[in-house]
């Protein structure tokens, strides 16, 4: 039964998810007032948002970086389309940190041509799938699936939060010389995580000592941000959005399975560079070769 529109709101063509999306904020997006100094970690959901707030928290928020501070991730690197502890995203303090999962056709007018900064983090599509998968049954705000090949058939319909994948991303990517955007892999930053944030501090032109690169990099592994409770979103996810059991976890995975999953299949899949990405890459062989993925 498709119960998509019980969960799912549709706002000009890109799904959101009914209940936590802030209507007064997606409907005065145009005009939404950016400024020089603002940045955005823009993704498409389950590609590495939660990760790179937190990186973003730890490279301008000295007090995050050395935990004297005990503010969540979320308060620090709000959503501006979730805003889901009213946050007033209008009056903040510059610099102002956000994330979103926004298509590109959506971003405030004054986003394009602009100085502000955009970060976005793309990851591989079986990745992300099997992620969505897991969240979506874990979380009560979304539509659970019983199966991987039930919720594969929305995720390639794009009947899930942020619509399809492919959009999002070739949206950004086509539309790259509109905005001050730098492209991140998951990936990438999965292999080499300091390099990464290097990258990700020169874009946002932030001198950092070898020490704070350090802290850092110690802040923003998978491990360490499992169990700290600022970034994990456990308390959030429980308390604030509701879990409809109590096995899964906001940072569940964080590993990059799309090879295993590519020699479980027997057709040649590679990852691609971001140009490159076509249809092809999204669409599965089969539903009987996707199902020998084992649920990981
Ligand atoms: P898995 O479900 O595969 O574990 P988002 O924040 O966009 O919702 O993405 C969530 C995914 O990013 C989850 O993937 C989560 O584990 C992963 N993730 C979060 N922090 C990470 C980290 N420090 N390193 C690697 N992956 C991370």
């Amino acid at each position: 039964m498709d119960n998509s529109r019980k969960y799912l709101l549709n706002f000009k063509g890109c799904n959101f998810e009914r209940t936590l999306v802030d209507m007064k904020i997606l409907e005065k997006l145009d005009d939404f007032e950016i400024r020089d100094d603002d940045v955005f970690v823009i993704t498409y959901p389950k590609s590495g948002t939660v990760w790179t707030q937190q990186i973003l928290s730890l490279i301008y928020f000295e007090g995050h970086r050395n935990r004297t501070e005990k503010w969540d991730t979320l308060d620090r690197v709000p959503f501006l389309e979730y805003n889901i502890r009213n946050v007033d995203i209008e009056n903040r303090p510059s610099p102002r940190l956000f994330a979103s999962h926004l298509p590109y056709y959506l971003a405030p007018k004054s986003l394009k041509n602009n100085k502000a900064k955009i970060i976005y983090v793309y990851r591989n599509p079986k990745d992300v799938l099997i992620s969505f998968f897991h969240f979506s049954n874990m979380v009560v705000k979304l539509e659970a699936s019983n199966t991987l090949e039930n919720f594969m058939e929305k995720f390639l319909d794009g009947k899930v939060v942020g619509s399809l994948w492919f959009d999002h991303i070739r949206g950004w990517y086509e539309h790259k010389n509109d905005f001050n955007i730098l492209f991140m892999m998951y990936e990438d930053m999965k292999k080499d995580l300091r390099s990464s944030i290097l990258k990700i501090s020169s874009f946002l032109e932030k001198d950092l000592s070898e020490e704070e690169v350090d802290a850092i990099v110690r802040q923003a592994t998978f491990e360490n941000m499992k169990f700290i409770p600022q970034a994990n979103y456990n308390s959030i996810l429980s308390n604030e959005i509701g879990t409809r059991h109590n096995e899964g976890a906001f940072l569940r995975k964080g590993a990059v399975l799309w090879f295993t999953v590519a020699k479980l299949l027997t057709v040649p899949l590679s990852p691609c560079p971001l140009g490159e990405i076509s249809r092809a890459s999204i669409v599965p062989p089969s539903y009987t070769e996707i199902s020998k993925i084992k649920l990981i």
